[in-house]
């Protein structure tokens, strides 16, 4: 019952936004100010820059979630056309339910129907074979391929696997034989330096670290369960922030992925967070649909369109205003900015050998 889950997904996902938001992680990112630091917004670029080749005009993108039935088809539409006005990049959900029933193809392709010459990706599980890959990239035009790693979502998924031996040679077969770059990414827990070092071996050039603190999976599937017998699972894993500062203490030899980071991104603040933490572009995924299907949640439409078109283009104008005052004329340059780390996420850090007084004098250090 994959549609049936599709839809699950779409409401309780959408259900934990409307609830109040606690501290996340993100709150313990301070960029430190500097009053005399700033530029002219008018000499900033916000653009960022991938490996194969890729240029985003925003450093922000619409991260994978739906897609594969008739509701979470007009969600993607939705999307989609907002992705077209503003240039925003965007990803659909998994398509393997598209894998087993070809007929639910529009409901992904109008990613690319109403967006000819944006930036799409596909998403597939780690359980994909090259050829799968291909169909997927093939059936969108897609411009990347994300293949997302969740055995904490299968593990407390009613119907889910229990099989993830075979991931990583898998997803080594897909880099290799899909003909446009594979981003390899978390769906909410979290990514250690131990996998981001292990995605380079495997060939893959760009990771998304989508941790904890914003959409939680593990609830969502615990609330799809009669017996809500995964409770104690429900603030697993780790923050795109605390995989940001893990990533950090790779020895600098020590071949790595381009990093993305996403999971509970409010604000162009969280943003500008995750770029300060070396993160090249944002994913958001939960604040996007909560815009688009409004505080009631029902369904996508021409009004929920034009509401994300202008979050998107004022969480740009706002991003530009941020880099001048920070005074960092590139995307590049916010990872040169000084952070101060705090609370829980400073322990973390520290128990995995972050050097956190670097990180908030990092403008001394370079002088
Ligand atoms: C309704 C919904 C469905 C999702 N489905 C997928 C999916 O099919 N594949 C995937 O890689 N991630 C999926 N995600 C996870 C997001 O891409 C993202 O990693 C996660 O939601 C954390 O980001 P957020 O806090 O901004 O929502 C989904 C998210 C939502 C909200």
């Amino acid at each position: 019952m994959i549609s049936n889950r599709k839809d699950d997904h779409l409401n309780f996902a959408a259900a934990q936004q409307r609830e109040e938001r606690a501290r996340t992680d993100w709150d313990e990112v301070r960029l430190l100010h500097h009053g005399l630091a700033g530029i002219d917004a008018s000499d900033v670029d916000i653009s960022t820059s991938l490996p194969g080749d890729i240029r985003w005009p925003l450093p922000f993108y619409i991260n994978g979630m739906t897609g594969g039935t008739e509701t979470t088809g007009k969600v993607n539409a939705a999307l989609a056309e907002a992705a077209a006005e503003t240039g925003i990049a965007m990803a659909t959900g998994s398509m393997s339910i598209y894998l087993r029933d070809e007929s639910v193809l529009p409901t992904f392709r109008v990613l690319r129907d109403k967006n000819p010459h944006g930036f799409v990706m596909g998403n597939l599980s780690a359980d994909a074979t090259p050829d799968q890959a291909r169909r997927v990239v093939e059936a969108l035009e897609a411009n990347a391929l994300q293949i997302h790693i969740n055995s904490v979502q299968e593990t407390v998924m009613p119907e889910g696997s229990r099989g993830f031996g075979s991931w990583a040679e898998n997803i080594a077969s897909v880099v290799e034989s899909t003909p446009v770059p594979v981003i390899v990414k978390e769906v909410g827990f979290g990514m250690s330096r131990e996998t981001v070092a292990l995605l380079a071996e495997l060939g893959v050039s760009i990771a998304d670290a989508a941790g904890n603190g914003g959409t939680n999976f593990a609830r969502v599937e615990n609330d799809r369960r009669a017996g809500k017998d995964y409770a104690f699972l429900a603030d697993f894993g780790q923050s795109a922030a605390a995989s940001l500062l893990d990533a950090t203490t790779l020895p600098a030899e020590t071949p790595r992925p381009a990093l993305l980071a996403s999971g509970g991104v409010r604000n162009p603040y969280d943003v500008i967070r995750g770029l300060s933490l070396g993160a090249r572009a944002v994913g958001v995924a939960g604040t996007f649909l909560h815009t688009v299907l409004g505080e009631s949640g029902v369904e996508a439409n021409a009004a929920g369109t034009k509401r994300l078109i202008e979050q998107v283009n004022d969480w740009r104008d706002r991003l530009i205003e941020m880099y001048a005052m920070f005074g960092a004329a590139t995307t590049r340059q916010l990872s040169e900015t000084d952070v101060m780390i705090g609370g829980e996420l400073a322990e973390t850090a520290r128990l995995r050998g972050v050097n956190l007084a670097f990180l908030a004098n990092r403008r001394s250090f370079r002088r």
